[in-house]
């Protein structure tokens, strides 16, 4: 598919705006590559259990009772703490309500299958439906996303550019797509609003999330009054795949690993959580290299953390960050600052949290769906076990860069958990999308 690439750049700079959106459509199915794996991790047997409380060490001990591999919990909140077990500790465990049944099924619905590409082939080129849902049928995995990246920038090369962010341990590109119309005229401050996807690998909903966006607001430019004032007035900088080895690694080995794949001191394990590894507050968290939260033993450890320092710090020091918004997963939440500590106030609370609930609130209208809106310090529970909530992409920016900062975790509330299956692609990105543009609608009107 690569050398298909250059030959139609030609006829694509020769023919209208429109036509050449609709055409991009037609040219994706060439993309689609499906990730083989013959060996990935089985997690047969096995479940996810809610307990209904927020006391985390006790739920911790109670878990490792059962087994001796660090627990993995999926999601602590102040209302409950999921955590994956074995069959026999879900059956055994006080107080376990099981959320996800058989895990190993659910991780498979994730995958795309065969079948479903051939199907979105035909569809494509024979009946013509709908041919923008097409790359948001499944998950992609890095390289469709990487060469979907490139599409867009063929597409819309008045609009976008691929930059270079770094390189990540196992020698991958971690790439940042720049959105700008240019227009210093209107846009004289550079004022951006910066979006990151896939910090944790196995959270591909905040992957096809940020695609999603990047989609809209291109597409809509020129076209809609609303996507074009904002491209008018504000450049984009969107990092769909913020975590490039870790998420190739959750396609082809893990599903559910988290953290990047990076050496550690201990020869057996690998990964740092990129998410506990910027420098602000950093602590070392007192957890094993193996455990899913590792901080590393430095801040900036993490090669995807100092290459985004680097980057935002010196290629782009003269954008002002006015918006700043990190997607995860799972919980349906918006997150503002600090997660370091509970008693650290963040500025300007009053509007933070007036942002928050209005981001909150334009999902609500766009779907129905309820996001609670809380510090990330109590998501993090870092009131109660300090450290646990520190050198986060969330603190960092809101620190050092950008006005305004959240971290949206999207759904769901536990039923399928990291595993969200395709079909709610476009519904996800289409209320996180309607938070966006209520973000941006803040930023571009202050009195709102
Ligand atoms: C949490 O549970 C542990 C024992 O499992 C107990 O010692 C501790 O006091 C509890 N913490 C809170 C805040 O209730
Ligand atoms: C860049 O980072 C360094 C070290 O963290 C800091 O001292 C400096 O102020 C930063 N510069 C900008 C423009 O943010
Ligand atoms: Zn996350």
């Amino acid at each position: 598919m690569f050398f298909i690439i250059p030959c139609i750049t030609r006829e694509i700079h020769r023919i209208s705006k429109g036509t050449r959106a609709r055409m991009m459509w037609l040219l994706l199915p060439m993309l689609f590559l499906t990730a083989k794996c013959t060996s990935r991790a089985d997690y047969s047997g096995q479940k996810v259990c809610r307990f209904h409380t927020d006391n985390f060490t006790e739920v911790v001990n109670l878990v490792q009772n059962f087994q001796q591999d660090p627990v993995d919990v999926w999601a602590r909140s102040p209302r409950f703490i999921d955590v994956r077990v074995s069959h026999e500790a879900a059956t055994k465990l006080e107080g376990c309500e099981v959320i996800i049944e058989d895990l190993a099924k659910t991780i498979e619905d994730t995958y795309p299958h065969e079948a479903d590409n051939m199907k979105s082939l035909e569809q494509q080129l024979f009946e013509q439906s709908a041919p923008q849902d097409v790359f948001f049928d499944q998950f992609r995995d890095l390289d469709t996303i990487y060469a979907w990246l490139d599409l867009i920038q063929l597409t819309f090369p008045d609009l976008v550019k691929i930059e270079w962010v770094g390189q990540t341990f196992e020698g991958r590109d971690m790439k940042a797509l720049h959105i700008s119309a240019g227009n210093t005229e209107l846009n004289p401050d550079k004022k951006t609003i910066v979006i990151t996807g896939g910090v944790h690998a196995r959270e591909w909903i905040g992957v096809s999330t940020a695609c999603y966006m990047i989609h809209n607001l291109l597409t809509g430019y020129g076209v809609n009054k609303k996507e074009t004032r904002y491209l008018d007035h504000l450049d984009f900088l969107i990092i769909p795949v913020f975590n490039p080895d870790g998420y190739v690694y959750s396609w082809t080995h893990d599903r559910l690993w988290r953290k990047n794949r990076q050496q550690t001191y201990f020869p057996r394990c690998f990964g740092i959580d990129i998410d506990h590894s910027f420098d602000f507050h950093w602590t070392g968290s007192q957890n094993f290299p193996c455990s899913e939260d590792y901080s590393g033993e430095s801040p900036f450890e993490a090669l995807e953390a100092e290459s985004w320092n680097n980057y935002i710090n010196m290629t782009k020091s003269e954008y002002t960050i006015h918006g700043y918004l990190d997607l995860h997963s799972y919980s349906q939440e918006v997150l503002y600052p600090y997660g370091y500590s509970c008693e650290a106030l963040p500025r300007d609370l009053e509007n933070l949290l007036e942002l928050s609930y209005g981001l909150a609130k334009a999902i609500r209208k766009k779907s129905g769906k309820n996001y609670h809106v809380l510090s990330s310090c109590e998501d993090r529970g870092s009131d109660l076990t300090p450290g646990l909530g520190s050198g986060s992409a969330l603190d960092y920016m809101y620190h050092h860069r950008a006005h305004w900062a959240f971290q949206l975790k999207l759904r769901d509330t536990g039923n399928h958990g990291f595993l969200l299956p395709p079909k709610f692609i476009l519904p996800v990105g289409k209320e996180a999308y309607a938070a966006l543009k209520y973000f941006c609608d803040f930023i571009l009107n202050p009195e709102l």
